[in-house]
């Protein structure tokens, strides 16, 4: 990665939040033991929140990140499984009740890539997918809902009764040639976010959604990963710089907290404009 310079900048960010705005909270965070989730997990923790860590694959990654939220001083646990399977999903609540005692904070953040030219992508490609992306945050969104209306508002915990955060992408807007099937899980997850809001809000239940831009993680390596992919990369950013995982983080403690609590049904983008159609700038 190019050091911070005018050409290069880069994000300045505490890694975790000076403010305990979860103290007290249970929040499970889907696929949490890289990337984006991972850096969420350790901000709500940071923010005072008791964190589920669910991954499907590699539990050392998941033990470090279980480990680090405990160095912040909030319990945190791991939990396998694989969010797009019904039984695991349950179990999974099932397990972190019995922990934690019951769930306030749902980020529906586990998501993957399986890219390729359209006439070439396998059905099993566009399974996959949609099972993952759109299937599992259906899954636990309803998981979520289930027991939010079960335990209703404490208000000495938060003035909702629960709070869900689904992982979008700025792709639930932008068209993205090569990746059909990722495109068309992250907009079925815009309009799945925004119905399921407008069924449960009157139970004080809030649904909302994070879209990032392009955000330093493995799962996008080849855009940043050396300086004419990275220069290439800055023509799509009108901010001129890539995001940092944190910055996801910060998003998601405040879309969870109370400081938000009249923010309801929106996707909240994160991505430096690149939802501005740069190129028009000059174009047009
Ligand atoms: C994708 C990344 C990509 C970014 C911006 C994300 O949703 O997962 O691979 O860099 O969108 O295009």
């Amino acid at each position: 990665m190019p050091e911070n310079t005018p050409e290069y900048p880069q994000a300045h960010l505490p890694d975790v939040p000076h403010r305990r705005l979860l103290e007290g909270q249970v929040a499970i965070v889907t696929g949490a033991n890289s990337g984006i989730g991972k850096a969420v997990a350790i901000s709500l923790g940071g923010a005072g929140a008791n964190v589920c860590v669910n991954f499907v694959g590699n539990p050392d990654a998941a033990a470090e990140v279980v480990a680090e939220i405990e160095s912040h001083g909030s319990k945190a646990m791991v939990h396998q499984a694989d969010v797009s399977k019904e039984d695991q999903v349950i179990s999974m609540f099932d397990d972190v009740r019995a922990a934690f005692g019951t769930v306030d904070i749902l980020v529906n953040n586990a998501g993957l890539q399986q890219d390729s030219k359209f006439e070439d992508m396998t059905l099993a490609q566009w399974q996959k997918v949609i099972d993952v992306n759109l299937t599992g945050q259906f899954l636990c969104a309803r998981e979520a809902v289930r027991e939010f209306k079960r335990r209703g508002v404490k208000p000495e915990v938060s003035c909702a009764a629960g709070k869900i955060i689904c992982m979008s992408s700025v792709h639930e807007v932008i068209p993205w040639g090569g990746h059909v099937n990722y495109a068309a899980s992250k907009g079925g997850v815009m309009l799945m976010m925004k119905s399921i809001a407008q069924e449960v809000a009157p139970w004080r239940i809030r649904v909302n959604s994070i879209c990032p831009g392009a955000i330093r993680t493995p799962i996008n390596t080849g855009a940043w990963d050396t300086p004419e992919h990275y220069a290439a990369l800055l023509k799509l950013i009108p901010y001129k710089r890539i995001g940092e995982a944190p910055e996801i983080g910060r998003a998601a403690v405040w879309l969870a907290s109370d400081d938000s609590d009249y923010i309801h049904g929106i996707s909240l983008f994160v991505d430096g404009g690149m939802t501005l159609y740069p190129g028009f700038e000059a174009g047009g």
